[in-house]
């Protein structure tokens, strides 16, 4: 008998989630109930860091006692900064990421406590050290003098302060805490769900969230972001655009930043990104992208019905900020650990080991032949 196989995990529902959902009567990505776009306009990251860790958002003593233990401790130990120093220059950030988490791993006093309150204290170390880490590979990879983590930035301020020495406009610092707030959590995303899948066996959480920025870093997820990147550096100018795209379809290629397994008519995080990026644009006064952006998200859609994820929007606003392109899907890491601690958090709290089945296609039985007979 073949077995109804979901290749995928299409359609299956393995598990309950109280963090967030897609609610169709809003057609909106929620957290905690509130629409994302909601909390964009009304919150800063770290009120909406708050709400996904927590299930509700802050009052103003809550909010600043969040703040000051994440300002506490933003700064990383000195074996710490120093295996960074070690890593290979052309390494992905990426990597650095998933290792520098693995060695906070192996520092935390605290590793095998998997209560909730060491484990939400843990939470605290990975969410404040980990933009310090990759801000300081970004520095140490061009030469330049690693900056140390300021306590009077707020999470945005500061690694703009530790990349680059200077907190941009207030607007740019807005699109930026934006873009982190969209990011924040997606319920049961492929990192989300490793994420989970390494807890169900009552692993740590460094060990999680190890994992979970392993699985971002793949194309089909966080690593679209950069994807589009390249693909907008390839068409160079709008005029180039339409041929290219359409070119693109004929050959039959996937078009990073479109398409999502969720959304099929419309990603929600998409409108208020998009907003942000033109804002972005118009600071910098470099329209190009922008036109490029259109002329592609028009094709895809008449042509193949297809709209774009949030990743698009990303790719082009984080590089009209100044950052490298391999750095996009970082910054993606630095907000999503927030949703990926909450799932964790939730994952043990009503914890059941994951372990799907596979219908078995290999040989049949057969009999071990002695090495000295085959
Ligand atoms: N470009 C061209 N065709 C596409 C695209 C795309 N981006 N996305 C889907 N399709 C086509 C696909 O080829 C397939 O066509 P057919 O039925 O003729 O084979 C059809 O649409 C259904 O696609 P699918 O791959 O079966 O859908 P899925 O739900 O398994 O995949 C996806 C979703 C996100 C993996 C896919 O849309 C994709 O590869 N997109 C590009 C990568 C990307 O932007 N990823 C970011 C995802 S959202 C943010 C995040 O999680 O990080």
């Amino acid at each position: 008998m073949t077995e109804d196989i979901k290749k995928g995990l299409l359609g299956i529902v393995v598990d309950e989630t109280e963090v967030s959902k897609v609610m169709p009567e809003i057609n909106s990505l929620t957290y905690r109930g509130y629409a994302a776009q909601d909390l964009c306009a009304k919150c800063k990251f770290e009120e909406v860091a708050y709400l996904i860790l927590n299930g509700e958002l802050p009052d103003s003593k809550q909010l600043k006692n969040f703040e000051k233990i994440e300002r506490k401790e933003r700064k990383l130990s000195k074996s710490l900064l120093d295996s960074i120093k070690n890593f290979p220059k052309k390494s992905h950030p990426m990597d650095v990421a998933r290792t520098a988490v693995s060695i906070m791993g192996l520092e935390d006093k605290e590793t095998k406590d998997n209560s909730p309150k060491a484990n939400m204290r843990k939470v605290m170390r990975i969410f404040a050290k980990t933009p310090t880490a990759l801000a300081a590979f970004y520095r140490l990879r061009k030469g330049k003098k690693i900056i140390s983590p300021k306590s009077n930035l707020s999470f945005s301020e500061n690694f703009f302060y530790m990349c680059f020495g200077k907190v941009p406009n207030k607007e740019i610092v807005k699109a930026f805490d934006v873009s982190l707030i969209l990011y924040a959590e997606h319920s049961f995303n492929v990192s989300t769900f490793t994420a989970r899948t390494i807890t169900s066996s009552l692993s740590d959480i460094h060990g999680a969230i190890t994992g979970a920025i392993a699985s971002l870093k793949g194309p089909l997820h966080g690593g679209a972001n950069e994807e589009v990147m390249h693909m907008m550096n390839k068409i160079k100018k709008p005029e180039n655009a339409l041929k290219w795209i359409n070119n693109a379809l004929d050959k039959k290629a996937v078009v990073m930043g479109f398409g999502h397994r969720v959304y099929k008519s419309g990603d929600s995080r998409v409108p208020t990104m998009r907003e942000y990026f033109a804002k972005v644009a118009k600071v910098k006064k470099d329209r190009k992208f922008e036109k490029i952006y259109d002329i592609v998200e028009k094709v895809m859609i008449d042509r193949k019905n297809i709209y774009p994820n949030v990743d698009y929007p990303t790719g082009p606003t984080y590089h009209l900020m100044g950052f490298d392109t391999d750095f996009f899907t970082p910054i993606f890491v630095i907000s999503r650990i927030t949703g990926w601690s909450a799932h964790i958090l939730e994952q043990h709290a009503a914890n059941k080991l994951i372990r799907p089945l596979a219908s078995y296609k290999g040989s049949s039985y057969r009999k071990v032949v002695p090495l000295n007979q085959r």
